[in-house]
């Protein structure tokens, strides 16, 4: 810049750039509402062995209580489930960063929660699952995940863990692969929605 005139000039078209690009970081935006109420998938005793099937009702239970088809089945996020794919993995992945920071938040797709063996839990061990669910780790045991309510989860018992997995093992497979997760940062078109807890700084 040679003078001050020209670097003046330089601010006031970055200033009118940036008020073209967005007015708000929620912007582009719409409000959602998840009011599902979803009961959890029924098993049919019959394909049940007779000493599991007070343990997979419980697990029936113990599921639609604590909501994990709000996020494991795919529409539930926007109030429109998809109930022929419940527990299936949703295509509407969840923020984990805040709006106001980041143009291009960080995404995790919930993933099928089903029996199926390739892109399901239906190889995972009862150790793996309850590690899942209580602790928010992955089959490996790699660190929590940021969405995955698991602090509300980390004090069910061995039995109620135990019974959530049977019952999900007990689920027909369904094949279906989520979307691979959004790192933070990176730019997408994928369908995602935001929420949280933020604070005052
Ligand atoms: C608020 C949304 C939400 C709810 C409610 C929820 N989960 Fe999750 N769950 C997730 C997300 C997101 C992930 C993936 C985390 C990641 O990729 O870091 C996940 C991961 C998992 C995994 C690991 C699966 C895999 O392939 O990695 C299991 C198992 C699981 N959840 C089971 C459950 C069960 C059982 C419940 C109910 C007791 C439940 N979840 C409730 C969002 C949720």
């Amino acid at each position: 810049m040679k003078n001050p005139l020209t670097l003046i000039l330089f601010i006031m078209t970055v200033q009118a750039c940036a008020g073209e690009v967005s007015s708000g970081p929620l912007n582009d935006y719409e409000e959602v509402h998840a009011t599902t109420i979803l009961d959890a998938p029924s098993i049919d005793e019959n394909d049940v062995a007779p000493d599991k099937r007070d343990r997979v009702k419980r697990g029936e239970y113990m599921v639609e209580l604590l909501g994990c088809g709000t996020c494991h089945t795919n529409g539930a996020l926007e109030g429109d489930p998809d109930t022929d794919r419940h527990m299936a993995g949703s295509d509407i992945g969840i923020a984990y960063t805040s709006p106001l920071d980041n143009r291009y938040p960080g995404v995790v797709f919930p993933p099928n929660i089903t029996s199926d063996i390739e892109t399901g839990i239906g190889g995972w061990s009862d150790e793996q699952l309850s590690m899942a669910i209580r602790e928010g780790r992955g089959q490996h045991g790699d660190k929590p995940g940021l969405v995955m309510p698991w602090p509300g989860y980390a004090k069910l018992s061995d039995d109620d863990t135990a019974a959530i997995s049977d019952y999900l093992r007990s689920l027909d497979p369904i094949r279906h692969k989520v979307p691979k997760n959004v790192a933070l940062g990176q730019r997408t078109n994928a369908s995602f929605v935001y929420f949280g807890f933020y604070r005052n700084k």
